[in-house]
């Protein structure tokens, strides 16, 4: 089950993908004219010692294949599953501009690809019950419920949503390999939900996968759920829900596609939030079992389900811990605070969900790595967005009219195995900070992002005051 390719397996691909390199065609060189054969067997010798050697450190040039399936459903279909959306690049990878390097790298990820969550899971079944309790349906687009049958788990991570997190290890490596070394090996920290952990390993199991084994990280940190931990939203008991958003925009989109559905189920007596969990049957059954669901066919014939469903998310995040809930943004200080410290090379200052034991010892949290990685949810990710300043909107969303044009998208910002990249870059002699948000470069707006939404690393420490003032008296107000 577990998408990790075998080392045979592995070996095969680089050796079969290899092309002679600079390093052996320079060696070659050593040797001197006189006994030809003894030379020719030598260099065979040497030739595929320095081969074996060469893929199993550098990996291959190509770059490996994805392990992650394409689901059979078009993108823009799964781009209104919000939250359970799959990661998509939202732009292509850029390279920093010319006099740019790369000399460290932050990555935020959101776990892979989920069952849900026990919560979600027994309002699905519940809806399903009462629709699978029909005798006959009066409208054959709910014929295959006849034969239906509901068994996913909850909670955990996929398959699909390991491969996802070993793909994206993978593109790590490949990305920026030349920050590794034996003694700078990616830091990884998790929060402790299975499925996070789950993610974290299978990452670090794609990072040496794709470094043919050279490079083997580990999950160095755990971060508990019930403690302190920046990697999770569990530490402001007064933060409000965004229930009161979505309930109106429930009651806004959905009525037509519920009555669609009493109407062909008689009897079965389905609400709004029924039908709204029966949408998010289409998601899960399609990344848990890898193809698509007859729920996405059911739900497609209705054409404001999809559109509502992912506004629904995007009110969601918005209204649970991003810019329209008071009590969000401090959630995502204490990792805020974590960044500026490995940003600027200097110890955590944060009074708010840091973990003071675990960020003042070197070998929980160490300054001196050029990779560091950390595995969080996605409430917790929009928390961290929001308190950095990424996504600002210039008016809050409106929970019974979408906006068109807004950027505030769920599936651009949380889709399952998100990720934001802070990367550090020196421009000439200026040490400086460039993000990206699934792959798309942000502009930065608020440390004057140039075109090419970089920013100083001075500039951007002091944009950052919200998180440098511990939210500024937030924090106590989550205790309030
Ligand atoms: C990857 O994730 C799967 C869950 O889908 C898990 O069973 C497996 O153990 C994980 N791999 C590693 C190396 O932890
Ligand atoms: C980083 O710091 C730790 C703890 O001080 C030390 O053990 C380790 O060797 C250092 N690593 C590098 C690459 O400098
Ligand atoms: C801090 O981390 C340590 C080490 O994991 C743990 O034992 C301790 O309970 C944590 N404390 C809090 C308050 O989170
Ligand atoms: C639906 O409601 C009607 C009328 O209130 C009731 O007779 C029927 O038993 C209900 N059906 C179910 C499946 O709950
Ligand atoms: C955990 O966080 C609380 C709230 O900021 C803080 O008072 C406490 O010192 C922290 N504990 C540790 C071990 O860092």
């Amino acid at each position: 089950m577990a998408p990790i390719a075998s080392d045979d397996a592995e070996l095969e691909r680089g050796l079969l993908s290899g092309t002679p390199t600079n390093k052996s065609a320079k060696r070659r060189r050593l040797f001197g004219p006189c006994s030809a054969t003894r030379t020719a067997m030598a260099l065979i010798v040497l030739l595929t010692i320095l081969a074996a050697f060469v893929y199993s450190v550098f990996g291959s040039p190509a770059g490996s294949k994805p392990l992650t399936p394409t689901l059979n459903v078009p993108k823009e279909a799964q781009l209104n599953w919000a939250q359970y959306s799959p990661y998509f690049p939202v732009d292509p990878y850029r390279q920093p501009p010319q006099g740019c390097n790369v000399e460290q790298v932050n990555i935020l990820q959101r776990h892979g690809a989920r069952f849900p969550t026990s919560g979600a899971a027994a309002r699905i079944k519940s809806a399903l019950d009462k629709l699978l309790a029909v005798r006959e349906f009066t409208d054959h687009r709910l014929d295959f419920l006849r034969t239906f049958q509901y068994d996913l788990g909850t909670d955990d991570l996929v398959p699909f949503g390991a491969a996802q997190s070993f793909d994206s290890g993978a593109e790590v490596f490949e990305r920026y390999a030349n920050l590794v070394s034996e003694k700078k090996l990616p830091f990884v920290r998790a929060s402790s939900s299975e499925r996070v952990v789950m993610s974290a390993l299978n990452w670090t199991q794609g990072f040496s996968a794709s470094s043919h084994h050279g490079y083997n990280p580990t999950l160095s940190v755990i971060l508990s759920e019930s403690s302190n931990d920046t990697l999770d939203d569990n530490m402001c008991p007064a933060a409000g829900s965004s229930d009161p958003q979505t309930s109106l925009w429930l009651s806004t989109f959905a009525p037509p596609i519920t009555q669609f559905l009493n109407r062909g189920a008689p009897h079965a007596n389905l609400t709004d939030t029924d039908t709204f969990n029966l949408i998010s049957v289409c998601p899960f059954e399609t990344v848990s079992e890898e193809r698509r669901s007859k729920f996405c066919d059911l739900f497609a014939t209705q054409k404001g389900a999809f559109p509502g469903f992912a506004y629904s998310g995007d009110l969601d995040k918005f209204y649970g811990t991003g810019y329209g809930q008071e009590l969000g943004p401090v959630q995502g200080v204490g990792y805020v605070n974590e960044l500026i410290a490995r940003l600027t090379g200097t110890p955590v200052q944060d009074h708010t969900q840091t973990n003071h034991t675990l960020d003042s010892d070197p070998t929980t949290f160490p300054l001196n790595r050029t990779i560091y990685a950390d595995f969080s949810h996605d409430n917790q990710m929009i928390a961290i967005f929001s308190a950095m300043g990424l996504f600002r909107q210039s008016h809050p969303l409106n929970p019974t009219k979408p906006d068109p044009e807004r950027d505030w998208k769920a599936s651009g910002m949380v889709p399952f195995s998100a990720r934001m990249v802070v990367e550090r870059l020196r421009c000439g002699r200026i040490p400086s900070v460039r993000i990206l948000v699934n792959q798309q470069v942000q502009p930065l707006e608020f440390c004057g992002g140039d075109r090419n939404g970089i920013c100083s690393l001075d500039a951007f420490v002091k944009s950052q005051t919200f998180a440098t003032s511990d939210g500024g008296g937030d924090f106590e107000k989550c205790f309030a």
